[in-house]
């Protein structure tokens, strides 16, 4: 008898990927990302800019579940402030996926917050991967991974990477991939100041003229080719988090307080307002974050470490 029921939860549910597919629900997991290098190269003609960055992975992510349903989308969160509607870019992926895949029923999504929202840590284009991924092995459409990137780009810069996951280059608006070797293992604290900002207001903000210093991708790759931390550490640098810490200087305080609490480097994130910070072992990041709550008394202090699949 135990055999059997065995045999049916087995016929139950496949695992795909990392994630669990039961009957008309699956359950997947979204991720964070940081940036150990962002450049902005170029304003475009279509109002986006051209960036050279190398994105890396956090384990830290939202869970996301997605059920079949009757028709059209439902997305809830367990979070205040984040719009449920076609805002939401979770929201986005699924009526994309039904449109283009002439899926004939519809999705309930619902999002397990963990990653800070306007945070620079791509917690909206992580959701948003994550549904793509989701509905793919839910709805068994067996879609390739280029086909999953050109539909990640339609719905946001950061998109395309959060579904490649891992350690990669990236170009054009931030959809050019070219996937890194794993970046070495760090454990990584996330101090997020309670004021987020907007990413399309940073750009807007940014004057390209005027970048003084710019961060040294290659340098970084070739750290990270030889697995040398401290090459690593030596060459983070973001050109936006000038302009971000123009807004919130509080920025340049947590970065600095960070580094005397043992970080072996720290940088803002994306377009912030996160500021992130890398460390050798658990230890040390968790005891800088409890220092960093207590001197910032910011909501979001995380700690995390770096992913690769
Ligand atoms: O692509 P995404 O919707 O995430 O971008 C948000 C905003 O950030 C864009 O509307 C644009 O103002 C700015 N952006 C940019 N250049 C990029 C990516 C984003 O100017 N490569």
């Amino acid at each position: 008898m135990k055999k059997i029921q065995f045999d049916c939860i087995i016929l139950l549910y496949t695992v795909y990927k990392t994630a669990v597919i039961f009957l008309d629900t699956i359950k997947i997991k979204s991720r964070a990302k940081i940036n150990l290098t962002l450049d902005v190269i170029s304003k475009r003609p279509d109002g986006y800019h051209n960036l050279e960055m190398i994105m890396q992975t956090l384990e830290l992510g939202d869970d996301i579940l997605i059920k079949k349903s009757g028709g059209g989308v439902t997305v809830k969160t367990d979070a205040a402030g984040i719009p449920s509607d076609g805002r939401n870019t979770a929201y986005k992926a699924a009526s994309l996926f039904i449109k283009e895949y002439g899926i004939g029923c519809g999705v309930e999504i619902n999002i397990t917050k963990r990653v800070p929202a306007e945070a620079g840590l791509a917690g909206g284009s992580g959701d948003a991967a994550a549904v793509l991924k989701g509905m793919d092995a839910l709805f068994a459409t067996g879609i390739t991974e280029k086909e999953l990137l050109r539909m990640g780009a339609e719905i946001g810069s950061d998109v395309p990477f959060c579904i490649m996951e891992g350690t990669a280059l990236a170009k054009g608006r931030g959809e050019i991939l070219e996937r890194l070797a794993p970046c070495p293992k760090f454990y990584v604290v996330l101090a997020k100041p309670d004021e987020g900002v907007s990413t399309a207001d940073i750009f807007g903000s940014l004057d390209a003229g005027s970048i003084s210093w710019r961060p040294d991708s290659r340098k970084v790759i070739k750290a990270i080719n030889e697995g040398d931390k401290n090459g690593v550490l030596n060459n983070l640098g973001n050109v936006l988090e000038e302009v971000t810490a123009k807004r919130l200087p509080v920025i340049n305080d947590v970065k600095a307080f960070l580094n005397l609490h043992g970080a072996g480097g720290a940088l803002m994130s994306g377009s912030g307002s996160t500021v992130f910070a890398l460390f050798n072992t658990e230890a040390d990041a968790r005891a800088a974050a409890e220092a960093a709550k207590k001197e910032f008394m910011f909501k979001d202090v995380l700690v995390t470490e770096t992913f690769n699949p």
